[in-house]
């Protein structure tokens, strides 16, 4: 048995046909209640633009991956084949959705039910961890990425990100600072207007490339931990 099965059967991971195992977490209870028609109601902003995002950035997912806050998979479709995946997610609805997914696509990862503010992995396990639309919603965004950075390769490892965030446009910046509140009020985890490239500096990363769309709202970063 390799390292990485080690670690992925001490965290009581099953593979992707299998149904998740661990007990839910408080803060998933919201997740779990949309897991069911998430990938509905996303299907137009994946239309217009995820889709392709997400393509281009895990493009530069190799070795072994991680990939934080799967979802119902909506990634799984563009890794590399050569990639040794392993997905976590909080709620154990979208760890549900994502095993389907991965057995239709015949996408052999292992899938488990887990926090990224509490990763059940040895330190320095990953060569990549991929990471998009999660940090707008992790309840510590610093605790999350110190607990990504611990279980990156050093020095490297590569952290993937497609995250939207506080923009670059003033004008843009302005107004999605005022529609922040609502929006928190209505889903209660996702936030508009974190600054997260910035959070990601300050808890020891070095950016490698960042490319921004939609006035900087949405950012592609590469990072290696410094
Ligand atoms: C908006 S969805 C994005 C799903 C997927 N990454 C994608 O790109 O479509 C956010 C996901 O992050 C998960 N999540 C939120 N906080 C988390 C945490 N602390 N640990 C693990 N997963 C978390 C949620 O359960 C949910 O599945």
């Amino acid at each position: 048995m390799n390292q990485t099965d080690a670690s992925l059967e001490a965290a009581e991971f099953h593979e992707a046909s299998g149904s998740p195992g661990a007990s839910g977490s408080p803060g998933a209870s919201g997740f779990d209640r949309i897991a069911a028609p998430y990938d509905r109601g996303m299907a137009p902003l994946e239309k217009l633009a995820l889709r392709r995002l997400r393509s281009r950035l895990l493009s530069f997912a190799q070795g072994r991956v991680l990939e934080i806050g799967v979802g119902t998979g909506a990634n799984l479709p563009y890794y590399p084949g050569s990639a040794c995946l392993a997905a976590i997610d909080e709620s154990a609805g979208m760890v549900a959705v994502a095993a389907r997914r991965a057995t239709t696509l015949g996408r052999c990862v292992s899938l488990g039910q887990m926090s990224v503010e509490a990763l059940g992995f040895a330190g320095g396990l990953f060569d990549t961890v991929v990471v998009s639309l999660v940090l707008c919603s992790v309840i510590s965004q610093r605790r999350a990425l110190g607990e990504i950075r611990r279980v990156l390769r050093k020095p490297e490892g590569r952290l993937l990100l497609l995250e939207h965030m506080r923009p670059r446009d003033h004008s843009l910046a302005w107004l999605v600072d005022r529609v922040n509140g609502p929006w928190v009020a209505l889903n209660g985890r996702c936030h508009l207007n974190r600054e997260t490239q910035q959070t990601l500096v300050q808890a020891g990363f070095q950016l490698e490339w960042v490319e921004s769309k939609l006035g900087g709202f949405l950012r592609l970063i590469a990072a290696r931990p410094s």
